[in-house]
């Protein structure tokens, strides 16, 4: 049997790589996306490519109503699924220093990379625990880089991972039937930084196939936080 994933933020940047490279290793990959449009085009380019596409899901992290709408309609619609990618994410304003952020733009970048995330993983837990499942968490260190600091993304991203570290603690304490971990891909080329490429940055599809034979290998990764590439060390 196809094992079934659903990778969040999936129509474009690191998400669609992660979703091409589980799709060419044969799972069955539902469509995180926040409109039909953006959905289509990643499910046109996926098909065509020859994997198998179940559907996609309307996931908006800001709206908590609309998430539990597309919890009950992935119940509802693919119950057999076994992994949950959270990977959709926004970086917030990267252009200012840490005090002079506004606190307008801390709230919204942790509104949906901490607080949608965690809402999201909370109403497919069951679902999730039920089928043996994993949660993978897409993130950056907690770590304060002394080369890259951006405040409302790094601290929220922080939180991200406090967040899935509790998880995937009470997920082992509780002898739950559930993986969590997570995983910095390393600076990758999208619209998230501009679609920089300097040394050291990787494209979206050596991520993602990076990510598929991470997620493919066969051992058990609860609570670790996995780096597939370091952040860039500026001299
Ligand atoms: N790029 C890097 O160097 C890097 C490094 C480390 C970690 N990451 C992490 O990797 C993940 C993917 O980032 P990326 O670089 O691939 O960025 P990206 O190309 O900008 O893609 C972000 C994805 O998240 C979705 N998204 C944004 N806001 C959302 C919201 N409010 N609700 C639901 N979905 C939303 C976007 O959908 P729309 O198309 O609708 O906007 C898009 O599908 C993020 O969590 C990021 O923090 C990236």
């Amino acid at each position: 049997m196809r094992k079934t994933v659903l990778v969040t933020g999936a129509n474009k940047g690191i998400g669609f790589g992660i979703a091409k490279h589980l799709g060419l290793n044969g799972w069955n990959v539902i469509i995180g996306a926040r409109n039909q449009k953006r959905a289509e085009k990643a499910i046109n380019e996926l098909t065509a490519l020859g994997i198998s596409v179940a559907g996609w899901v309307n996931i908006e992290l800001s709206d908590l109503n609309g998430i539990e709408q597309a919890a009950k309609e992935v119940n509802d619609n693919f119950p057999d699924l076994s992994l949950l990618v959270n990977n959709a994410g926004i970086p917030g304003d990267m252009g200012v220093d840490g005090l002079h952020t506004e606190i307008s733009d801390i709230k919204r970048t942790i509104d949906v990379n901490f607080i949608g995330t965690f809402a999201l993983t909370k109403a497919l837990m069951p679902l999730l625990t039920n089928n043996g499942g994993r949660i993978v968490n897409i993130t950056v260190p907690s770590e304060i880089s002394p080369y890259w600091h951006p405040l409302a993304y790094v601290t929220s991203k922080a939180a991200q991972n406090a967040m899935m570290g509790v998880l995937a603690m009470e997920a082992k304490q509780q002898g739950k039937s559930l993986e969590i971990f997570s995983v910095h891909p390393g600076p990758t080329t999208t619209d998230l930084n501009g679609n920089m490429s300097l040394p050291g940055f990787h494209d979206i599809d050596t991520v993602g196939q990076k990510m598929a034979e991470l997620i493919n290998d066969g051992k058990i990764h609860q609570g670790e936080f996995i780096e597939l590439y370091p952040i860039v060390k500026e001299d």
